[in-house]
């Protein structure tokens, strides 16, 4: 069989640290179950912008339509926040998403409550804690034109557009009632229908998918309502679907359910499909961390399960997505920390022990 074929687009900041990680791990994996992984890279972000000008080059999204799935790292460097939105690091993963039309993307929250790490909640609170957000990726408020901003007589003014047309939106419900109906079977759709068009909209579309999904159970909520329900009673989520900036928003708020924001993988799909899968772009939800990067601390364990997330979905791995999240399980149940997830006065490792730490343990789980 000819190997996987995986880009890596580790990026900025604490990217390329965590990325590595996630390598490390894979090449556990490989070793552990006889398969072939072929690891190619290319600079994305204010990497890319500092070698070649630009924040993403078209050789690179050509080199990610012929992979099998790419494993990106993060983007944002505040050496490049001063130009054009056009040349900020961010279009590296708008682009890639856009390009390669990945416009569902699944950002899974557990509940994870590591003892004397609470975070903002009350002991046993996440417990039961185990959605899933399927955020549309591709159209909204982003990608949407008119989008400028100008100077006149009356001063600075700027535009943004939301946008969505009725096939954007019913994929995306499609994928999260697709995905429910394999779950607990309850979609929640979250919009904004008492204040824009582009929200009604899709509330009537999520009342259409419903029908064609009768084992499903739908909810509509605002998305001010969720943003509290998700703080009050998140343990009664099972799918929330959302367009793309509410999904931005209300994933890191959902990821302090997680333990940490350096915890939470994701995944991108689009239409595409690939032998075994669907061509998709994996990456921790955690951004580029520009505070912590270079000091190998950051929490590689985002990077580490979006690796398994590509596994599973990418590359048909379900064996071998489940040891790396035994793995995972594992090092945490052993007590390994990195800072992020460490209670007061325990002993913490770095991005590399903690990767190190997990891809040993990928040796020896019982993944069934
Ligand atoms: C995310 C990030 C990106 C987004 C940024 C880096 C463009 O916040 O993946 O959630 O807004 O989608
Ligand atoms: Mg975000």
């Amino acid at each position: 069989m000819r190997p996987h074929e995986i880009l890596l687009t580790p990026g900025d900041g604490v990217g390329p640290e965590v990325v590595a990680e996630a390598v490390k791990v894979l090449e556990a994996v490989a070793q552990r179950f006889g398969r072939r992984m072929r690891f190619t890279s290319e600079l994305v972000g204010g990497a890319a912008l500092e070698r070649h000008g630009v924040p993403l080059r078209d050789e690179t999204l050509a080199a990610a339509a012929r992979c099998d799935a790419v494993l990106f790292g993060a983007v944002g460097d505040p050496r490049f926040e001063a130009g054009p939105l056009s040349m900020r690091p961010e279009q590296a993963i708008l682009g890639l998403r856009r390009e390669l039309g990945l416009y569902a993307n699944l950002r899974p929250v557990k509940g994870l409550e590591i003892p004397g790490c609470e975070g903002p909640f009350r002991a046993g609170f996440v417990a039961n804690v185990d959605l899933v957000v399927v955020r549309e990726l591709t159209g909204g408020v982003y990608f949407g034109q008119p989008k400028r901003s100008w100077e006149d007589e009356h001063g600075r003014h700027a535009v943004d557009t939301t946008a969505y047309d009725e096939g954007e939106i019913r994929r995306l419900l499609v994928t999260a009632f697709e995905l429910a109906a394999e779950r607990r079977g309850r979609v929640t759709s979250v919009d904004k229908a008492n204040g824009l068009e582009t929200s009604r909209l899709w509330r009537a579309i999520a009342e259409e998918v419903a029908r064609e999904h009768p084992q499903v159970r739908l909810e509509h909520m605002l998305v001010d309502a969720c943003a509290m329900l998700l703080l009050r009673r998140p343990a009664d989520f099972d799918v929330i679907a959302t367009e793309n900036m509410f999904g931005d928003i209300l994933t890191d708020e959902a990821s302090m359910l997680g333990g940490s924001l350096g915890m939470m993988p994701s995944a991108s799909l689009g239409t595409q499909t690939r032998e075994g899968g669907k061509l998709g772009l994996y990456e921790p939800i955690h951004g580029s961390a520009p505070d912590i990067a270079g000091r190998g601390v950051a929490n590689p364990i985002g990077s580490i399960l979006s690796a398994a997330m590509m596994l599973r979905l990418g590359l048909g791995l379900e064996t071998e997505a489940r040891a790396v999240e035994l793995a995972v399980a594992r090092a945490l149940d052993d007590g390994v920390r990195t800072a992020d997830i460490a209670a007061p006065g325990m002993r913490c490792v770095g991005t590399a022990e903690m990767g190190s730490t997990i891809a040993e343990r990928v040796g020896v789980v019982d993944p069934g």
